[in-house]
């Protein structure tokens, strides 16, 4: 059976590791051909080798994807190594530094600011000459973050929900021209960024993260490479302008931030009202708690 991507391009950001790896693997898998796009020390190449040996024609493309000329050269470099473009992938992200907003580095807002925003922005703008001759798709790594807010990473939470935003405001301008343009809205994913061994979170943010998920666990990144490739493709075709929540029920989920405050601002303010019906409202109406 073909695959869902079959003679479909696409150039996959980020495709070194993590989430973007499993793209890269599963696209493969459905029959792409593909250009992986990673910053200089990224394993791209490597993954790019792995695919190849599995019969996928794969080829590599090594710059920081924030800077105009590497974002053009690496759309060139696609169009020029395949003939044509169907499929950007704007998948490239980081998450630099847990800590409350008064504390939050400067220096870590602008990165975030470069890698997660206007990357997403130069790359999509290259694309979209080429996407337009082949009715393709643009789909960029949205998050439940861009939807909720990040605690100690409020400024990555406001770059996903700029991703968010661009990602529909391009699908609304672009749907005349047959592009279609999504947003995959991963929660927790078991990549680097999740674990406080290789990433800024520490013991008690991955606990609360994971806890926060309705489904009590990370996602994998393979979990989000099919959705990626299920909007990819041509089954999908009446998808544009979606944030598509694949959080295990994050934003969903109530979680538990008011643990975390102290006792003495946990006192309700004296009422001033004279209420005398407050908890009158179930009154006669047999209340049930069939919890176990
Ligand atoms: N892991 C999660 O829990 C999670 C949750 C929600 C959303 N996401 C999103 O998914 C995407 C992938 O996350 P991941 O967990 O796989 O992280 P990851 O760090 O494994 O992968 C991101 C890759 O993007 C590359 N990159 C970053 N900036 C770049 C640039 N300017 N140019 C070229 N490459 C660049 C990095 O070097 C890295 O290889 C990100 O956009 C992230 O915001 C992840």
């Amino acid at each position: 059976m073909p695959g869902r991507l079959e003679g479909k391009v696409a150039v996959v950001t980020g495709a070194g590791t993590g989430i973007g790896e499993a793209i890269a693997h599963k696209f493969a898998a459905e029959g792409a051909r593909l250009l992986l796009a990673g910053l200089p020390d990224d394993p791209v190449d490597q993954v790019a080798r792995t695919l190849a040996a599995k019969g996928c024609d794969a080829d590599s493309f090594l710059g920081n994807l924030a800077e105009e000329q590497s974002a053009r050269a690496c759309i060139e470099q696609a169009v020029d190594r395949f003939g044509r473009l169907d499929i950007l992938i704007n998948n490239a992200g980081v998450f630099l530094e847990v800590a409350e907003c008064q504390d939050y580095s400067v220096e870590n807002f602008d990165l975030t600011i470069l890698n997660n925003v206007r990357s997403v922005f130069l790359m999509t703008k290259f694309a979209l000459p080429h996407l337009q001759k082949t009715r393709g798709v643009v789909l960029s790594a949205g998050s439940e973050a861009g939807e909720m807010g990040e605690p100690n990473n409020a400024p990555y939470g406001g770059t996903k929900a700029f991703v968010h935003a661009f990602m529909r405001g391009v699908a609304y301008e672009q749907g005349k021209y047959g592009v279609r343009a999504n947003c995959v809205c991963p929660g927790p994913i078991d990549t680097a960024w999740t674990h406080k061994e290789t990433g800024p979170m520490n013991e008690m943010m991955e606990e609360t993260t994971l806890a926060g998920t309705v489904l009590g666990r990370r996602g994998t990144p393979e979990e989000m490479a099919n959705v990626y490739a299920f909007l990819a493709s041509d089954e999908a075709s009446f998808v544009t302008g979606a944030l598509w929540f694949a959080d295990g029920g994050t934003t969903i989920a109530k979680g538990g931030p008011g643990k975390l405050v102290p006792a003495e601002f946990k006192i309700q303010p004296q009422p001033t009202l004279e209420l005398a019906h407050g908890h009158d409202g179930l009154k006669n109406k047999q209340p049930a708690n069939r919890l176990n």
